[in-house]
């Protein structure tokens, strides 16, 4: 084609009927009402109410939440481009945050696959199925950092480390955008909540929010994302809702980010609580003027600020820019030219060949004595426990509209695989009756192995779930030591949304397999690992303590000048537990074994703006073939702030053939190895740099480079 063609194409489209250009005059011939109701954002109860409608009609409503299905958005876009004034099209927004009716595993689950490439393929295809019900903007991906297993809400990022959280940040939000709008949330802090308490307040230096909240959200916008979610926390009592050092001197001034934030669901009018705001418009006129664009659910914008406007206390250009940024993102998601956006679902045997093979790659064995595991599929099975044949709970928290008629139950799934099944629920997952142990110890005894499925209903994670104890709730423990005691040999299936405090289990059960929550192939992918169709491949995305006293407990933490030695007692650790977790992160089990050996560094001196590659060979010297998470970690060893005992700044996911042995080539850019020098500047510091590879947080091999000035 012509290049005059290609311009006069591209005229044309822009020209109608709107366009960037058109926006200004659009936005000229806004009256002050109808430019704060595109700020002004509502949920629906499945669908729009009466009133809803009323203001869209009014030109007072920028967007709607929860308004399920097609037949429902359709007529309120509808009222929106055909008789409001202006004619300006809706956002439809919902929690898409694992799947939207096809269900895969919860983000913490999803992250232990160390493979970017999966999660950006379930957001593709989330988005594409929310995008044939009408959805075209979901509050998703959760990027927050989360080190305390406390907080529910851990179950909907990808874990305690920012580098592994940013790469899954930035592949979840071109999955999503390949169909429908992302939003990072919560911006920012909100998964260092105090105690480990939802909505609490955190106390973040300015140094560890840059190195470790905030890396994932600057990566969801270096990715393009269109939204930010603000948080409920506080940050040192500065709500995160009203904060203009986040909102606007980093994320727009700093990191350039061009599209627009809208605030947690009533977090504008809970800056009066919070206690910085007197009355709703002071509220209001505290989150507007830091950054924060759109009112979730308080609806102070629409009804408060407008007199603010009048009066000058809220200069209309703030008003205008936030307009602006809707505006704009309406128009790059292509609703002023397509407002229904019509897209066909996905089809679903694509999902759910998808969710099976994402939830293999989920599953974390965390223990496997004298090769228990993988089960032979001929003889008796016991299957116990009340997630055995559960099919509401591989759900996990926020899934949107999934159902339970299409989950495959974990005894549904190893019912697939092995003739002779005796199933007993044994208990409820917190409940205190142990009428059902009887049976369960009985069917344990007649088998040669005993499948417990133990852990959490899907709601003891999520939003507002914190727990003060994070051991098996109910009776499950004493279900567990009662089958154990038949000595018919245990495997402990875990289902839950965060590490749990497995103190019993991990000295006494000889394997036990971390599922997370699944999602629809729950049982499915199960069974595939329990009998070795599968051989498990994730490395744990958080570390698992070994009591709770040790929370919080990450495996980047600084080295202290202290560090703990177990023949000094005044040195930094515990007088009645070891110091080290329960199991370190990035740590995971295979059926088969890898060798590690001949670690190279490209270089032994290197600048600033040089790139290392540590080669290594990686062997697998087990039973069959296997995938290995090789990590590189780095520690800086002499600086002018004190830098963590590891940081992990590079991994690959490899297959090997039974005896295969192969050279793994990581890369590290030196500029990635910055950190917030005494001036709070980013910088790279000349000095000794260690380099470990190996399989996990806690061991490799090791080698060290000099950067040089
Ligand atoms: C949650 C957000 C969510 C919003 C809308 C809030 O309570 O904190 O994560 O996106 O509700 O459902």
């Amino acid at each position: 084609m012509s290049r005059v063609r290609h311009i006069l194409i591209l005229t044309i489209l822009l020209a109608a009927p709107a366009s960037a250009q058109n926006l200004d005059s659009l936005l000229a011939g806004m009256t002050l009402e109808e430019k704060l109701g595109q700020l002004n954002l509502l949920s629906a109860n499945g669908r729009a109410s009466p009133q809803q409608m009323q203001l869209v009609r009014a030109g007072k409503l920028g967007g709607l939440f929860n308004v399920i299905g097609a037949e429902n958005t359709t007529p309120v876009q509808r009222i929106a481009v055909t008789e409001s004034r202006l004619k300006i099209p809706l956002l439809f927004g919902l929690d898409v945050i694992h799947g939207y009716r096809a269900i895969f595993p919860i983000p913490l689950g999803e992250a232990s696959s160390f493979d970017p490439d999966a999660a950006e393929a379930t957001a593709r295809a989330a988005g594409q199925e929310a995008a044939s019900f009408g959805i075209n903007w979901t509050y998703a991906p959760m990027v927050d950092i989360a080190r305390d297993p406390r907080w529910g809400r851990i179950a909907e990022g990808s874990g305690e480390d920012p580098y592994l959280g940013s790469l899954m940040a930035a592949a979840r939000v071109r999955g999503f955008q390949q169909n429908i709008f992302a939003t990072a949330k919560h911006f920012a802090g909100y998964g260092a909540a105090e105690a480990g308490r939802d909505y609490n307040e955190t106390e973040i230096s300015p140094r560890t929010m840059r190195e470790v909240y905030l890396p994932p959200f600057k990566a969801a916008v270096d990715a393009g994302v269109a939204s930010l979610m603000s948080a409920f926390n506080d940050i040192a009592g500065v709500p995160a809702s009203g904060n203009a050092w986040l909102t606007d001197t980093v994320l727009r001034r700093e990191w350039g980010f061009t599209g627009f934030v809208v605030s947690d669901w009533t977090s504008v009018a809970e800056l009066i609580p919070h206690g910085v705001a007197g009355s709703r418009s002071e509220a209001g006129r505290r989150a507007l003027t830091a950054g924060v664009d759109m009112d979730m659910q308080s609806s102070i914008y629409v009804d408060s600020l407008a007199a603010l406007v009048g009066s000058n206390r809220i200069p209309m250009v703030v008003v205008d820019s936030a307009v602006m940024r809707i505006l704009r993102a309406k128009l790059r998601l292509g609703l002023f030219r397509d407002p229904y956006r019509a897209r066909a679902a996905p089809a679903n045997v694509e999902l759910r060949a998808l969710a099976r093979r994402v939830a293999g790659e989920s599953i974390v064995l965390l223990k496997n004595e004298r090769s228990l595991l993988p089960l032979d599929k001929a003889g008796t099975i016991a299957v116990i426990g009340p997630l055995a044949d559960n099919k509401e709970e591989p759900l996990g928290p926020w899934h949107t509209q999934g159902r339970a008629e299409d989950v495959v139950s974990v005894l549904q799934g190893i019912k697939t695989k092995v003739q002779t099944v005796l199933y007993a629920q044994g208990s409820g997952i917190d409940d205190t009756s142990k009428a059902g142990f009887a049976a369960a110890v009985a069917a344990a005894r007649q088998a040669k192995v005993a499948i417990l499925v133990l852990g959490e209903r899907g709601d003891m994670s999520g939003e507002a779930a914190s727990r003060s104890s994070l051991g098996l709730s109910g009776v499950q423990e004493q279900l567990l030591e009662a089958v154990a005691a038949t000595g018919t040999p245990v495997v402990l299936v875990l289902m839950n949304g965060r590490p749990l405090i497995l103190e019993w289990a991990s000295d006494h059960v000889p394997a036990i397999v971390e599922t997370w929550f699944l999602g629809v192939e729950a049982g499915n992918a199960t069974a595939d690992v329990l009998f070795g169709d599968v051989n498990p491949s994730g490395r744990l995305p958080v570390t698992f303590p070994r009591v709770l006293g040790q929370i919080p407990l990450y495996y980047d933490h600084r080295n202290t000048g202290r560090p703990p030695d177990p023949n000094n007692k005044y040195t930094s650790k515990y007088i009645d537990v070891p110091v080290t977790p329960r199991y370190p992160f990035g740590f995971g089990l295979s059926y088969t074994t890898f060798a590690y050996s001949d670690l190279r560094l490209s270089a032994a001196r290197a600048r600033a703006t040089d790139t290392i590659t540590a080669s290594v060979t990686v062997t697998n010297s087990g039973s069959r073939e296997g995938t290995e998470v090789v990590q590189l970690y780095v520690h800086d060893v002499v600086a002018s702030v004190a830098r963590p005992v590891r940081e992990l700044k590079a991994f690959r996911r490899v297959t090997l053939k039974l005896g295969e042995s192969r050279t793994v080539d990581l890369r590290v850019a030196l500029r990635d190895l910055w950190f917030i020098g005494l001036d709070m500047k980013p910088i790279v510091e000349p000095g000794t740099f260690r380099v470990y590879l190996g399989p996990n947080s806690a061991e490799g091999l090791e080698a060290s480079f000099e950067c040089i000035p």
